[in-house]
């Protein structure tokens, strides 16, 4: 049987991505322009920035994904692109150049969720056994995902506020650290001790919801009450009790659910998967429990990528999901709509 190749474009923040996906499971291109360094000097990512940076990376972007793999449009399936949640003017840049490379080509396109995408980063690691759970943790989301197949999502629980990369970044910014900040916590967490006594939100009882503003504010007014009283605080320190009260109910919630729901893999999504603190965390926790296998991505496919928007695209293409010529972005996006 012919391989299936799916050409993936993801443009939602701060990322220029596009790869090649061969049988939804294998790499053969995986290109990714980060813009990080224009966002530094703002403290954060602005949208007017990104957009323009998308305009003028896409095409040189494109053309390297289709040279590392070797290939040719003729011999792409189809196009998957990020349809939402994202940047409005940032996605509405990929969703364009998917939408001219399937015209002029005449491919079917397949709109992609985000998130979804980010999830199916695990599939480029171990395939799926269902049912299974996702925890998915990035800058604008913090999700319990329960998947009972492919391509079917249930929202489990939340964050009601910010989101786990969002906090990192936030308490980096306090701690005058650059964007974004979750690396620099991580690193600084790891030179620290917990000593710091920070709330943990475990909201009502059976909730498999997150919040982490207050989290967030307990870390800020710390750091202002101290510089009020003419004190410093050992910032390794705050790091590293910031970093245990956003790992513990991470960890603690994921392991719950896992039991409540009888899931055969848990498996972790998002950029803030990158993080040593919680890697760990979870590994310890799920060691001993050969009943369920934690699957958590490599660094590269934490971040945004495009290698995870082709690989849920495959699985989208075959589920027979398509967009036409009048897709736009959608930052709203709903991920339980495709199921
Ligand atoms: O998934 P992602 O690349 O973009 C979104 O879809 O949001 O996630 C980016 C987020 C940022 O908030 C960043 O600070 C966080 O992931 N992050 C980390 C680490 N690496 C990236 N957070 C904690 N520890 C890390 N090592
Ligand atoms: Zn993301």
């Amino acid at each position: 049987m012919k391989d299936q190749l799916i050409l993936g474009i993801e443009t939602s923040c701060d990322e220029t991505a596009v790869a090649i996906i061969k049988n939804g499971r294998e790499i053969a291109a995986n290109v990714v322009a980060s813009q990080i360094d224009s966002h530094k000097r703002f403290g954060g990512v602005v949208p007017e920035i990104a957009s323009r940076h998308h305009v003028e990376q896409m095409t040189i972007v494109m053309e390297e994904a289709l040279n590392r793999a070797d290939v040719t449009m003729a011999d792409i399936d189809a196009i998957a692109v990020t349809e939402g949640p994202g940047l409005v003017g940032a996605l509405l840049i990929g969703v364009n150049a998917a939408k001219a490379l399937a015209f002029a080509n005449q491919k079917p396109l397949v709109p992609v969720h985000h998130i979804a995408g980010h999830i199916y980063a695990n599939r480029l690691v171990t395939e799926f056994t269902f049912p299974l759970l996702a925890l998915v943790v990035s800058g604008g989301h913090t999700e319990l995902v329960y998947m009972k197949e492919h391509g079917h999502f249930e929202v489990i629980g939340e964050t009601r506020d910010d989101a786990a990369g969002e906090a990192y970044d936030k308490v980096a910014r306090t701690l005058n650290m650059p964007y974004p900040g979750g690396p620099h916590i991580d690193r600084l967490a790891h030179e620290g001790t917990p000593a710091i006594d920070l709330p943990r939100a475990w909201l009502e009882e059976g909730s498999y919801d997150f919040s982490f503003s207050g989290l967030k504010s307990a870390v800020i007014n710390t750091v202002h009450n101290a510089e009020q009283r003419g004190e410093t605080i050992a910032p390794e320190d705050l790091a590293a009790s910031f970093q245990a009260s956003v790992v513990e109910v991470l960890v603690t919630k994921a392991k719950r659910a896992v039991e409540q729901y009888g899931v055969k893999q848990l498996l972790v999504a998002g950029g803030v998967a990158a993080n040593k603190g919680l890697r760990e965390a979870l590994e310890l926790t799920f060691s001993d429990q050969s009943d369920v296998e934690l699957v958590i991505p490599p660094l590269a496919l934490c971040t945004d990528n495009a290698a995870m928007i082709a690989a849920a695209g495959s699985v989208m293409f075959e589920k027979g999901i398509r967009a036409d010529l009048t897709l736009n972005a959608n930052p709203g996006l709903d991920i339980e709509i495709f199921n």
